[in-house]
C-alpha cells in the first residue's frame, strides 16, 4: 500500500494581539509554532489597541516566519502551502498576516489558503486527538461564544451564539473592577478556586429554549455589587466574588452546551478559544459528559493549554483540512473582520 505524500503547511496568525507563524504536517503534527505576544503593550490601556497591535505584528513577521521554518527544520522547498487567518479579527491586524502570506505564496508558488479564526480555535483539537464527526464544538473566546455544529472537517453550523458580551469580555471586564491586568480570565479562574458562590448571579437565558447566550447582564450585577459596596465602604472578599461569577458563567455554558449534545448526539466534544482554558469549565464539562448515558457519551477533546489561545498551529491545522477539500485562496484574499463560518445548509433539516 503508497503511504500518502505528506503536507506540509505554514501558517499565520495574527487577528488580535498574538503574533503566531507555525510550520504544521498532515494537520496533526507540529513541527514548530512560534507565538510573540503583544500583552504587555496593551495591558496599561486595559485592552487591544487597535494601532498598537498592527505596529506589533509588522515588527515580528518577518522574523517569526524565518524561526518557524528554521524550528522545523525545513526550507520553503519543503512546504505544501501557506496558510493565514483572514478573519474574523482587527482588520488592521489581520492585514499584516494577510499580506505576509500572500508575499510569500507568491514568491514561491505554494498555494495560498485563507482560514477563518473561529475554525482555527475549533480545530486545535485536531492536533490533540483524531476528531470523530458529526461533532460538537463549545468556543469560548474573548469575541465570540458560540455553540457549533461541524458536520465534517469543513463545513460548521452555528446553532448557539452571544447576544451581547462574549464569556472572555466579560471576564476581562469583571477583572478591571477587582484591579487584574488584561486579560483577565486566567487570574480570576484562579481566585475562583479558592473562593465560594456566595452572591448568586444571575444565569441569564437558563430557561430559555435555545442554544444562545448572554453575559452582559451578569456582568453589570457584578459591577453593580462591587460599586454598592465601595459606596458603603464594605470590603469584599475577591475570592468570593471569582468563584461567584465563574460559577454563574459556567452554568448556563454547560447547561447549554449539555443540551445541545442531547439533542445533536455528536461522536465528538470539542472547546476551543482563550476560555477552553478555563479549569472550573473543563472540569465541569468533563462530569457532565461523564454522566451521560453511553448511548449519548461523545469522545471529550480539550485542547492542549497552550493552544486555547490564539496560535498558528491552529490555523495550519483547520488549513489542511481546507487543503484535503480542495478549497483554496487566491491572491484577491483580503482580510474579513466580521467573516462568518461556512454554512452548511445540509445538517438542519
Ligand atoms: O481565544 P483568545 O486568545 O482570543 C480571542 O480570539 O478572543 O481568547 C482570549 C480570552 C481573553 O478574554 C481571556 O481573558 C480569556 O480568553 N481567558 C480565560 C482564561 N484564559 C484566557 N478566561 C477564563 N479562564 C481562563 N483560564
Ligand atoms: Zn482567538
Amino acid at each position: 500500500m503508497s503511504k500518502e505524500k505528506d503536507v506540509r503547511i505554514l501558517a499565520y496568525e495574527s487577528s488580535c494581539d498574538e503574533t503566531s507563524t507555525a510550520v504544521i504536517k498532515n494537520g496533526r503534527e507540529i513541527e514548530s509554532l512560534i507565538v510573540a505576544t503583544q500583552i504587555k503593550s496593551h495591558q496599561r490601556f486595559g485592552g487591544v489597541v487597535p494601532e498598537v497591535a498592527s505596529r506589533h505584528h509588522i515588527e515580528v513577521i518577518s522574523q517569526i516566519t524565518k524561526e518557524a521554518l528554521a524550528e522545523a527544520k525545513v526550507t520553503w522547498n519543503d512546504l505544501d502551502a501557506i496558510a493565514v487567518t483572514s478573519g474574523p479579527g482587527l482588520v488592521g491586524a489581520l492585514l499584516i498576516g494577510v499580506s505576509a502570506a500572500k508575499a510569500a505564496s507568491m514568491a514561491t508558488g505554494l498555494p495560498l489558503i485563507g482560514v477563518d479564526h473561529i475554525m482555527g480555535h475549533i480545530m486545535a483539537a485536531q492536533l490533540k486527538d483524531e476528531i470523530a464527526y458529526p461533532a460538537l464544538a463549545l468556543q469560548v473566546s474573548g469575541g465570540h461564544t458560540e455553540i457549533v455544529l461541524l458536520k465534517d472537517p469543513v463545513h460548521f453550523e452555528i446553532i448557539g451564539d452571544t447576544r451581547d458580551d462574549a464569556a472572555g469580555e466579560a471576564y476581562d471586564k469583571i477583572g478591571r473592577v477587582l484591579g487584574v491586568n488584561y486579560p483577565a480570565g486566567k487570574t480570576i479562574d484562579a481566585w475562583a478556586h479558592q473562593g465560594k458562590d456566595t452572591f448568586h448571579f444571575p444565569r441569564a437565558m437558563m430557561e430559555e429554549d435555545n442554544y444562545d447566550f448572554s453575559f452582559s447582564g451578569l456582568k453589570s450585577a457584578f459591577i453593580n455589587t462591587c460599586h454598592h459596596a465601595d459606596q458603603i465602604h464594605e470590603k469584599l472578599d475577591k475570592y468570593d466574588l471569582a468563584a461567584s461569577f465563574q460559577a454563574a458563567v459556567v452554568d448556563v455554558l454547560a447547561d447549554k452546551t449539555i443540551r445541545a449534545i442531547k439533542e445533536y448526539q455528536p461522536k465528538t466534544f470539542i472547546m476551543g478559544g482563550g476560555v477552553a482554558a478555563n479549569q472550573g469549565l473543563r472540569e465541569r464539562m468533563s462530569a457532565e459528559i461523564a454522566k451521560l448515558p453511553d448511548a449519548v457519551k461523545p469522545k471529550v477533546i480539550l485542547p492542549e493549554l497552550k493552544l486555547c489561545g490564539d496560535n498558528a498551529a491552529m490555523i495550519g491545522a483547520a488549513a489542511y483540512n481546507l487543503y484535503r477539500d480542495g478549497q483554496f485562496s487566491d491572491l484577491t484574499l483580503n482580510a474579513d473582520p466580521s467573516m462568518e463560518l461556512p454554512y452548511a445548509d445540509s445538517m438542519l433539516n
